[in-house]
């Protein structure tokens, strides 16, 4: 029988068991979107408080075209810059750095809150060019790890939506102006969902909320040398991937509506010349 590990997560760290459990029910499917081959053995690894998960299944299908596309992005830097350096911020439980095939030559840096590095370390077996770091996105310290010569990609998914907004212009200015060149690629929520997370049964039970919402006058306002190079709705992929095919047309038609699609948006912006 395989050893389970104990995992005590709360508040924003838990949502990456939420995140977890979806990439497994999609490694499950016929046609799996995004085809983790890692999330099933992990996922069956952790003995833990499920904290209502399935109550998450409704997002399955966004939440693993949002990793289908940020693992494309990351596939596309690293085989520009095979020496390049990745900063995962807000890692959680997710196998990217094993799915995308970080090659030994680049540096990978693994950013999470302490308790779901302790977890992440016990539950992967990590190859050494991927740096674990235990440190907050709201502090300085995981700044440290940063190798201030590399070209950059920082990938940031599920995440700047948890942090305070200063704390997200904070760590964007900081990638923008101590690394040569590079991109940064992230998700972002409309502003309406913040309200939502305050009522929805799922994330009270968790004990957190959404912080910080896109707003493109303010972000382009605060970053002027960053160059927007894609914004992908999470709804327009869902639209095309949804595994059941009947349900597309509603979506589509339901995705008319200007909330729904902009509910969620990946931005890749590049950071220097
Ligand atoms: C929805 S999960 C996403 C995890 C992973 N990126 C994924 O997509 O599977 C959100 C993650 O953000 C992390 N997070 C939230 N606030 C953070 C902070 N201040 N510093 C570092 N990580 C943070 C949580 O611990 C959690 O792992």
């Amino acid at each position: 029988m395989t050893s389970t590990e104990r995992v005590e997560l709360h508040g924003a760290a838990a949502t990456t068991l939420m995140t977890l459990f979806l990439h497994r029910l999609d490694a499950r499917a016929r046609r799996p979107i995004l085809g983790d081959p890692y999330a099933e053995d992990v996922y069956d690894r952790i003995d833990h408080d499920v904290h209502g998960l399935w109550q998450a299944t409704g997002d399955a299908t966004a939440i693993v075209c949002r990793a289908a596309v940020l693992d494309r992005w990351t596939r596309e830097f690293l085989a520009g810059d095979p020496d390049g350096q990745v900063l995962h911020l807000g890692c959680g439980l997710d196998s990217r750095p094993l799915r995308v095939g970080a090659p030994p030559s680049c540096r990978w840096v693994d950013v999470d809150q302490p308790e779901v590095i302790d977890a992440r370390t016990r539950l992967y077996d990590l190859p050494a060019h991927v740096v674990q770091v235990a440190g907050s996105l709201t502090g300085d310290d995981w700044w440290d790890a940063v190798d201030p010569e590399r070209p950059t990609l920082a990938v940031a998914e599920g995440v700047f939506m948890y942090l305070p907004p200063r704390a997200v212009h904070a760590t964007v200015e900081r990638i923008a102006s101590g690394t040569p060149r590079g991109e940064i690629a992230f998700d972002a929520v409309a502003p309406w969902t913040v309200a939502v997370t305050h009522w929805a049964p799922f994330f009270r039970a968790l004990g957190t909320t959404f912080d910080w919402a896109w707003d493109p006058a303010d972000f382009a306002d605060r970053h002027p040398d960053l160059f927007a190079r894609d914004d992908v709705s999470i709804y327009d992929e869902v639209i095309l991937r949804e595994p059941r095919i009947w349900l597309r047309p509603l979506l589509a038609t339901a995705g008319l509506l200007p909330a729904l699609q902009d509910s969620m948006r990946l931005h890749r912006f590049t950071v220097g010349p």
